[in-house]
């Protein structure tokens, strides 16, 4: 057994080889270090540009918002299967937002509800509409990030969302 610890979210995996993605904020395998190399973002220090200040305010409300948008959904789930993907899915959206939280240096903001359909395809078509916002609004943000390590978070968030439309896509 080894520790691994993710860049982006920082938490240690550990196993007896590195995953293909954190299992906690589905970053990909190339930000999970040997432990001894890890150098998370959330660690380093940083001065915050406005700029980055606002988009990591946007990120977290886009974050929390698809959280409890998947944790409806993992309650209307027609079967087990969905319901535990969708309840992974709002666990990973809400690390997200800790992860933001921490480069802000603030405190995570209160769950809120929202509603969803009670039919799994309607679910799928509006998970794939979220993440889409997501993505290409993170591709934006790694762009207009001058800090490295904000630019290395959005970077890595827009893979994670893209990777979620695939894991939609493929159930369809
Ligand atoms: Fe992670
Ligand atoms: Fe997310």
């Amino acid at each position: 057994m080894k520790t691994y610890i993710c860049e982006i979210c920082g938490d240690a995996y550990i196993g007896e080889e590195r995953p293909s993605e954190c299992p906690f904020c589905g970053a990909r395998h190339n930000f999970i270090k040997n432990g001894v190399e890890a150098n998370p973002i959330t660690v380093q220090p940083v001065e915050l540009s406005n700029r980055s200040k606002k988009n990591l305010e946007t990120t977290i409300g886009l974050e929390m918002k698809a959280n409890a948008t998947y944790l409806c959904m993992a309650g209307k789930a027609q079967t087990y299967e969905i319901k535990a993907m969708y309840k992974r899915l709002a666990k990973v959206e809400l690390e997200h937002a800790n992860i933001a939280c921490k480069l802000m240096k603030s405190a995570m903001p209160p769950a809120g509800t929202e509603t969803c359909s009670d039919a799994d395809v309607e679910n799928f078509a509006e998970t794939v509409k979220l993440e889409e916002v997501a993505t290409n609004l993170y591709v934006q943000f790694a762009k207009e990030s001058e800090e490295r390590n904000v630019k290395i978070f959005f970077t890595a968030l827009a893979q994670v969302e893209a990777d979620h439309i695939q894991l939609i896509k493929k159930i369809n």
